[in-house]
């Protein structure tokens, strides 16, 4: 019995010292695997190093990678140039660029391992430095565009621009005074039917320069923060389009939460009649429907029309002055292209941003989302 029992137990024994043999075995090739595998990764690591201080080096424009340390890992000629001190790679960051604007960049990417571009000042000219985290938020590759003659230029050109519109406010008026009263004195029905051509014209000149003083304007003002009641805006703006909107056959939906928010009611008033303009004046058929809801700390207004659409390629230029989609049709309904230029202005004044959905034939949809508290308020 005795006998049994051992010999039963060797076996067991045999097929447990078996299994463990042919465990260890698999463990070691798996480890012998992994280790070649950590090497082709290193390998392949130093490779794509390697690529980028290539790609680095070649760049005609100032470029750079900081480690996660802060230290500048790789800088090219360009990049050296635009710093007091040109002796970039080994040193900190902080070495060499002071401006709070940059450090904050960089201490915002280790944060939230988000790409950002910021305005950045350096010796007296003028960067857009987009920060970009790479390799596994592993290290950040900045790269800088000087844009001190293109922000020059426009600065020329919105100067110029608003006192042209100032000079050319007064003699408009006169004209369209005259208009008025020659209406009065002329009884030949064809002049009357010419005046009236002159009166279109000038009537549409007058819209032109006052949209422009209007930007303008926006430009400069920094705003008065009070609290907007954001439902009392919308019925007053909805009652200047009341008419036409059912003279087109058209319905004008809401679906409004009470939202208060802090921000300039004029302003915002502004910013929807032109939205409301435009979805009036390029839908024919269907309804306009204005939805405002709470989201997170943030107001989000949507206006969505069934009109014509804009089409996808035309989107990237929809909010620049003085773009029209159709120019054509914009002669003969009179839009100058300032609405949305002067939308996008009012968002930013507000800390906002804006967004529009397109679906060409069945209609146009602009999101606005505004902070419902200023920070540092
Ligand atoms: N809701 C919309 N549906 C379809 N197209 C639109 C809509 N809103 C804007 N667009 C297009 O975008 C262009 C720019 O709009 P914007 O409001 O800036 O100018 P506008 O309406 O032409 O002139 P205005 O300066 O009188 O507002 C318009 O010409 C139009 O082609
Ligand atoms: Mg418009």
């Amino acid at each position: 019995m005795n006998q049994t029992i051992s010999f039963f137990l060797s076996v067991v024994s045999l097929f447990a010292i078996v299994y463990l043999y042919i465990r260890l075995k698999h463990l070691a090739y798996l480890h012998k695997k992994s280790l070649t595998l950590y090497d082709d990764l290193k390998e392949m690591n130093k490779n794509l190093q390697k690529d980028i201080n290539t790609i680095i080096t070649s760049l005609p424009a100032p470029a750079m990678i900081i480690n996660t340390n802060g230290i500048i890992i790789s800088a090219n000629e360009e990049a050296k140039k635009i710093t007091e001190n040109n002796q970039l790679e080994y040193h900190s960051y902080i070495v060499s660029f002071k401006q709070p604007e940059f450090i904050e960049a960089i201490q915002q990417i280790q944060k939230n391992k988000k790409g950002i571009v910021k305005e950045i000042g350096l010796k007296n000219r003028l960067y857009l430095a987009s920060f970009i985290p790479l390799i596994n938020n592993e290290v950040i590759f900045i790269f800088f565009k000087d844009i001190t003659d293109k922000k020059e230029i426009e600065k020329v050109k919105k100067e110029l621009i608003s006192n042209m519109s100032h000079e050319l406010k007064t003699p408009l008026t006169v004209i369209q005074g005259y208009i008025d009263t020659l209406y009065d004195e002329v009884n030949s029905p064809v002049a009357k039917q010419h005046l009236d051509t002159v009166k279109k014209h000038t009537e549409r000149l007058t819209n032109i320069v006052n949209d422009l003083l209007k930007l303008s304007e926006l430009e400069e003002v920094r705003i008065e923060f009070q609290t907007v009641d954001i439902k009392d805006i919308i019925e007053s703006v909805s009652k200047i389009f009341e008419k036409k909107i059912s003279q087109k056959g058209l319905t004008l939906k809401f679906d409004i939460e009470n939202v208060y928010i802090e921000g300039d009611p004029i302003k915002i008033e502004e910013l929807l009649i032109n939205l409301l303009d435009n979805a009036t004046r390029y839908t024919e058929k269907g309804e306009i429907h204005i939805k405002t809801k709470k989201e997170d700390n943030y107001l989000i207004i949507s206006v969505r029309d069934t009109g014509i659409g804009i089409p996808e390629h035309c989107l990237p230029r929809i909010f620049e002055r003085f773009y029209v989609v159709d120019k054509s049709r914009s002669r003969e309904t009179g839009g100058t292209g300032l609405g949305l230029a002067i939308v996008k202005h009012i968002v930013m004044l507000h800390n906002g941003t804006i967004d529009v959905k397109i679906s060409l034939g069945t209609g146009t949809e602009f999101i606005i989302s505004l902070p419902v508290k200023q920070s540092g308020s």
